[in-house]
């Protein structure tokens, strides 16, 4: 992914983006980070970029010609690629995780960094698709906000990161805000370390944390704690029936389900990530009231659905007019043992397996194995983009895929048929578990019916499979 900063302080955002953890990223074409002077681009013979506002008013506007000249200019040399134009600015909407994420999914972002009062609002009218606050309070120019932006979204971009730095573990995971740290020395002005943390007892420590967590966030956050307060009540309705319900508690473990509604034990949550929205209704009566939908419908009537009872997804179906309806079996590796390598694929040239498994990178989603896979897994190119698809390699050839959907379970199966009877897809899934185990998440894959070679893998590798299906909604 590549920013581009378009600025009249091109040294003041180079300097300080080619520290630390986006410069390493730059210099090892992780990310491309380039400053555009805006100034190189006006046609007035002084090299002004500015001028008095109509109607008066305080202070200096920034022109538009040299704004909308140099935006041109790089938008002009760009290839094909997903990109927004940013404006930087008090009077945008406030910049949060959720939207750091969703921009991490571009090729390019431009930045544009106002300074005096402003840009003349013309050129933010014909370049502009976003208009972004770092914050309610005023900055002196727009370069720290763009900073701000490429630090958050830089460090999401797979690899920037290394594992030990992992972006799933962070403040704001579950909605709560992160506990308390500390290291050597143990006493510091007369301040000892919790001795729990000195225990070396892990559960111990565990619930030490998350209880630390839950503190903190409750006294300096009260808005996150009421959200994660409710999905927590969600949790325990789900985990009655844990297997069914595992994409939806999953949802919660990882941080990304908003909670969307709930009435005793009906509830609804909605993917941050995939915008999919999942459903369940434990209510005995069997009717299902779904009563939340209609509002729904009006909103988004677009919206894909994982729904959890049969009657519900065929009321649905016909209320709403879904064209597609599909039931998927649920299974789950319940437990947090690592699954045994051996055999299988080796990791850095260790250990003794047949085949090297590794993330597909965004050069190899033009493979035409991988191409040839489009209609079958519409949405490979973009998880191999964000990191999530492996590749499984026999003599540098590749020998299948396999990798995490957007929906966040195992999926995207892939073993071309030279390939087959040779424990390449057991290599993937393998793999794949032991990667999601270790990011402390609760592996599951969803598959229909007549996948019998998949649910024969499943049982292989000792998934339990829950006992109802789970329908879903699409529109073509
Ligand atoms: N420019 C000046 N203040 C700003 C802010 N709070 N957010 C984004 N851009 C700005």
């Amino acid at each position: 992914m590549n920013f581009h900063i378009l600025t009249l302080f091109p040294e003041m955002v180079m300097q300080s983006l080619m520290t630390s953890i986006t410069g390493r990223a730059v210099k090892q074409n992780k990310i491309g980070i380039e400053a555009v002077n805006i100034r190189d681009y006006t046609k007035d013979k002084h090299k002004r970029v500015d001028d008095y506002p109509y109607g008066g008013g305080a202070g200096m506007l920034m022109q538009a010609q040299p704004v909308y000249d140099a935006c041109k200019s790089v938008l002009q040399r760009l290839p094909e690629g997903k990109r927004r134009v940013i404006y930087v600015s008090p009077q945008g909407v406030p910049f949060t995780q959720q939207m750091a994420q969703e921009l991490a999914e571009h090729d390019d972002l431009l930045l544009i960094c106002g300074h005096y009062e402003g840009v003349d609002e013309r050129v933010l009218e014909e370049v502009v698709t976003d208009v972004i606050s770092i914050g309610d309070y005023v900055l002196t120019g727009g370069e720290l906000a763009a900073m701000v932006i490429v630090d958050a979204v830089a460090r999401l971009v797979p690899h920037v990161l290394n594992n030990h730095q992992s972006a799933q573990t962070e403040s704001f995971h579950g909605n709560l805000l992160e506990y308390p740290q500390y290291s050597r020395p143990e006493v510091w002005h007369g301040k000892s370390v919790p001795p729990v943390l000195l225990s070396g007892n892990k559960k111990e420590i565990d619930i030490w944390q998350k209880h630390a967590a839950i503190q903190r966030t409750k006294e300096r956050r009260p808005d996150l704690y009421r959200r994660y307060s409710e999905l927590e009540e969600c949790r325990k309705i789900l985990m009655e029936k844990k297997l069914h319900h595992t994409d939806m508690t999953e949802l919660v473990n990882r941080g990304r389900a908003v909670f969307v509604f709930r009435n005793e034990k009906e509830i609804l949550l909605k993917d941050r990530e995939s915008g999919i929205y999942f459903h369940t209704d434990l209510n005995l009566k069997g009717e299902g009231s779904a009563s939340e939908f209609d509002a729904l419908f009006t909103q988004n009537p677009q919206a894909p659905l994982r729904l959890h009872q049969q009657h519900i997804a065929e009321m649905l179906q016909e209320k709403y007019a879904y064209s597609t309806k599909a039931c998927y079996r649920q299974m789950v590796y319940t437990r947090r043992e690592k699954l045994p390598v051996s055999g299988l694929y080796s990791i850095n040239g260790k250990t003794d397996g047949r085949y090297e498994v590794r993330p597909l990178d965004a050069k190899e989603a033009c493979l035409p194995e991988i191409c040839g896979l489009k209609d079958e897994f519409p949405e490979m190119e973009k998880q191999i983009k964000k990191g999530c698809v492996y590749g499984c390699f026999l003599e540098g050839k590749l020998a299948g895929t396999m990798g995490i959907c957007s929906d966040g379970s195992m999926g995207m199966l892939f073993v071309p048929e030279k390939y087959r009877r040779n424990k390449a897809a057991a290599a993937l899934e393998t793999y794949l578990i032991n990667h999601m185990l270790e990011q402390g998440m609760v592996p599951f894959i969803q598959f229909m019916e007549k996948d019998s070679a998949v649910f024969a893998l499943q049982e292989k590798l000792g998934l339990s499979q829950a006992k109802e299906r789970v329908f879903w909604l699409e529109r073509e």
